[in-house]
């Protein structure tokens, strides 16, 4: 008996201490990351220090234009990169206007060819660039299947890459080497949930921002030394043309609340979903996938998907029939 009770306290101690030493290795650096940091502290950053000049890519709407927007309120000057020329004059005025800073702009299509990038380093060439955002990036119009998505639009598969993956290395390629020198600087690369979580039938789009993700972190280990922060940013829903919500709810807040909460994690955590509740949802993901399984989980999304196919294919019917 007394050797039971023995062995069942040892058993019992045991699993306290792997308890507590998983809520130290995990819990602990995430309630840091996601709540003190960023919530308690703030970040100690100051992005004006790191350089003049910002530069957003994708910054005429959505994630970008709110980055672009709170990077002037800092005091940066701007680079504006994207597709239309209309858009992008209208949002400098908008930002100089309001933030009395420098801003101007650049119209590429990042689905384009690598000449983009030879306009892009020419027309910046000489200015001092402390903050890279790379923020451009295309989805699928609706989640689907690979081969009804591909098939019926093999540019896409071209294109998708391009913006998603392309821009983000050789933008990282034209701004680092100029960082490095100065030891200093921000690349902020803007990856999404789907890149850390099971997410079928938009299988591209995610695999994309998981290489975002990956090739973030490795840059991070290599440049951390040389003083530059590489962060991988992992939203959840934002309420933009992308997601097409229009009204921001707390999960899927406007793109001024996600950016503003996102910033104040920079230097403070180099992977993050940059709002609290999106870090609640893949922590939610995460701990289905380690008790109940990662099949169950799986399945879990795939219908939650399946369900948003079904409903975006029902509307477009609908609007064919008008
Ligand atoms: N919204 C979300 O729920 C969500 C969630 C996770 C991750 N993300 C990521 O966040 C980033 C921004 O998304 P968003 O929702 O803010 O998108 P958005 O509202 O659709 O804005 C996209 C921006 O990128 C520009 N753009 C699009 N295609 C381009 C191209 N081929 N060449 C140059 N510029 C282009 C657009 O400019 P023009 O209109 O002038 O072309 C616009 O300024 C993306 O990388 C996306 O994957 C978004």
């Amino acid at each position: 008996m007394e050797d039971n009770a023995r062995l069942l306290s040892l058993l019992g101690s045991i699993a306290i201490g792997i308890l507590g030493f998983q809520f130290c290795r995990k819990v602990l650096p995430w309630i840091y990351s996601n709540i003190v940091g960023p919530k308690l502290m703030g970040s100690s950053i100051k992005l004006d220090a790191l350089g003049k000049w910002a530069v957003v890519t994708g910054s005429t709407d959505g994630i970008g234009k709110a980055y672009a927007r709170q990077l002037a309120r800092k005091g940066l000057n701007l680079v504006l990169i994207s597709r239309s020329l209309e858009k992008l004059t209208l949002v400098a005025k908008e930002i100089r206007d309001e933030f009395s800073v420098e801003v101007r702009i650049i119209d590429v299509d990042f689905t384009g060819s690598e000449q983009i990038y030879e306009r892009i380093r020419n027309e910046t060439a000489g200015l001092d660039v402390g903050v890279l955002v790379n923020n451009v990036g295309i989805s699928y119009n609706h989640p689907e299947y690979f081969v009804d998505c591909c098939n019926n639009d093999p540019q896409f598969l071209r294109n998708i890459v391009s913006a998603n993956v392309h821009s983000v290395t050789h933008m990282t390629a034209i701004y680092l080497p100029g960082m490095v020198v100065k030891r200093k600087g921000l690349i902020i690369n803007i990856s999404s949930t789907a890149g850390v979580i099971p997410n079928p039938l938009l299988c591209v789009y995610s695999a994309t921002k998981a290489f975002v993700n990956k090739f973030s972190d490795d840059l991070q280990t290599e440049y951390k030394q040389h003083g530059i922060i590489i962060q991988s940013v992992q939203p959840g829903f934002v309420a933009t043309n992308m997601s097409k919500i229009r009204k921001p709810t707390l999960f899927a807040p406007s793109p001024d609340t996600y950016v503003k909460s996102a910033l104040a994690t920079v230097g403070i955590a180099t992977q993050t979903a940059g709002y609290l509740p999106h870090a609640l949802l893949q922590l939610a993901i995460h701990f289905t996938e380690a008790v109940c399984g990662e099949q169950f989980a799986r399945n879990v999304v795939l219908k939650n998907i399946l369900s948003t196919r079904k409903r975006a294919l029902r509307r477009q019917e609908k609007e064919k029939q008008k």
